[in-house]
Formats: C-alpha cells, sequence, structure tokens
C-alpha cells in the first residue's frame, strides 16, 4: 500500500538494472509517487542519457527543464487541478473508467485522477522543451519538429527505469502552456514538448551510478537566475528550474 493512495493495489516497484531489454521490456506509465526527493545526481544521470539521442544534423535542439522544488510543484499541481475540476468530460471519462471491469483500465483511469489532481506530488518533473531548433525544420510546432526530441524523451524514460525510477509521459502541457511558461519563466523560444514526472520505486533504490557524473562543466546562466542552462559534453542539455 503506497502512502497517499490508500484504496489501489498498486504494483510493486522494479529494482534498477543494466540490462537494456529488461528495461525496455518494463518501462510502465507510473502515475502515484513517493513523497521522497528523487536525488539530483539521478536527475541529472537521467537527462545525460536524453543527451546522446539523436537529432536531425546532430543540433540538440532541446533543453530539459528540471522541477524538484515543492513551491514549483505546487504551483503547476494546482494549476493542472484547477484545469481538471473545470474538464466535466474529462472528469466523466476518469469517473467512468474508474468503474471498468478491466483491472488495467481501472488503475490507468484511477492514476490519471492522481495525475490530474495530485500532480505536485510527484517529487520530480522534467520538462523537454525544444530549443534553437533548426533540423529537420524550424517549426516548433511541426510533425517534423517531433523526431529531433522524442527520442530522447524516450531516453529519458528508459534511463530512469534502469535506475528504479518511475515516470509517466504526459502532454498536458498542452492544457498548462501558459502556465508553465509562467511559472517556470520560459524563454519564448522554448516550446515545452511533454512532461515526464518521477516516482521513486517503493523498494530500497539501490542506485548504481556510474563514475563520472560530478564531470559536467559548471552552470551556465540562461534566463534570470530562474533558469539554469548545464552544458554536457554533447552540449547544452538542461535547465534547472530554480525559484
Ligand atoms: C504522447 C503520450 C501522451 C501521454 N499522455 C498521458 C497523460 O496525459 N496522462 C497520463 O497519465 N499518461 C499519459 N501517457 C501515458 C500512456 O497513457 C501510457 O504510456 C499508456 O497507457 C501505456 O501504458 P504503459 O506505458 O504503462 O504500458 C502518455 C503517453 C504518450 C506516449
Amino acid at each position: 500500500m503506497a502512502r497517499g493512495y490508500p484504496e489501489i493495489d498498486l504494483p510493486v516497484g522494479h529494482e534498477p538494472t543494466d540490462n537494456i531489454w529488461e528495461a525496455m521490456f518494463t518501462q510502465r506509465a507510473i502515475r502515484y509517487w513517493q513523497d521522497k526527493p528523487v536525488p539530483r545526481e539521478l536527475l541529472e544521470k537521467v537527462v545525460a542519457a536524453g543527451s546522446k539521442a539523436p537529432s536531425g544534423s546532430n543540433t540538440q535542439p532541446w533543453v530539459f527543464v528540471v522541477v524538484d522544488e515543492p513551491d514549483t510543484r505546487a504551483e503547476l499541481g494546482a494549476a493542472l487541478r484547477g484545469i481538471f475540476e473545470a474538464a466535466e468530460p474529462l472528469q466523466q471519462l476518469i469517473s467512468a473508467g474508474e468503474q471498468s471491469e478491466d483491472k488495467t483500465e481501472r488503475l490507468m483511469l484511477k492514476g490519471a485522477r492522481a495525475f490530474f489532481s495530485h500532480l505536485e506530488k510527484a517529487p520530480a518533473m522534467i520538462i523537454p522543451c525544444l530549443y534553437g531548433l533548426s533540423s529537420p525544420t524550424q517549426d516548433a510546432s511541426s510533425l517534423l519538429a517531433g523526431s529531433s526530441i522524442y527520442l530522447a524523451v524516450q531516453n529519458v524514460l528508459l534511463a530512469a527505469r534502469a535506475l528504479g525510477l518511475g515516470t509517466v509521459m504526459t502532454t498536458v502541457h498542452g492544457m498548462l502552456d501558459a502556465d508553465l511558461r509562467r511559472i517556470l519563466s520560459l524563454p519564448e523560444e522554448a516550446t515545452p514538448c511533454g512532461a515526464a514526472s518521477h516516482w521513486l520505486p517503493r523498494r530500497e533504490l539501490r542506485a548504481h551510478l556510474p563514475q563520472g557524473l560530478g564531470r559536467y562543466p559548471a552552470l551556465e546562466r540562461l534566463v534570470d537566475g530562474d533558469l539554469v542552462r548545464i552544458s554536457a559534453p554533447r552540449g547544452p542539455v538542461f535547465g534547472l528550474a530554480r525559484r
């Protein structure tokens, strides 16, 4: 029984693994969170894995904004809750699914309610943004643009799974665009492309970080102290939202 979600019989979290097959075959959408911070080194590690993904002309047109501070999470959670509470059709869909005969569907929809109404419980969120997009298109709204970032997002999900962290990919950033930009002080040229929220498995996390994590060059300020860009061997990879 996970803390905060007493009515739901949740599966037990997976152990960390270095086996790529196991990671790929067991990576699932996780919508319940433990009340424990995710160590920054792990967040850095999963974002670094994202930065190893292919991109058009190797332009790496992304910034990953990592949010793990309670106040910022609370603001994002409140913004999503407000949208959810005003969206009657979505609520009806979820209520109907929660009564489904099918256990998988029931769990998914109960999870969706937890997700929409308590996002702030996610100890960390990663918001991948297109940034400096030039290949294969300059149009961030084009389907082609996604090809230069979603492989990186998949790397993030798999790396998190390998480290024993649960994630759920979401496109609710589409409903939250104005709030995200305001709360995270995103620069105009950054285009949010999704979000993944992190969860620690219920078993003890046995992190197995490879050596060399501390090798990142110094932080580089991107915007007004709110967003910090970190340079890595393959170029700028992510920002930490700071308040
Ligand atoms: C583009 C995309 C958008 C998604 N959006 C949401 C979302 O808004 N909320 C959510 O709870 N799950 C979301 N998911 C997760 C899917 O519901 C999930 O991957 C799918 O149900 C399969 O479940 P599994 O990953 O556990 O196998 C999204 C996944 C993708 C790829």
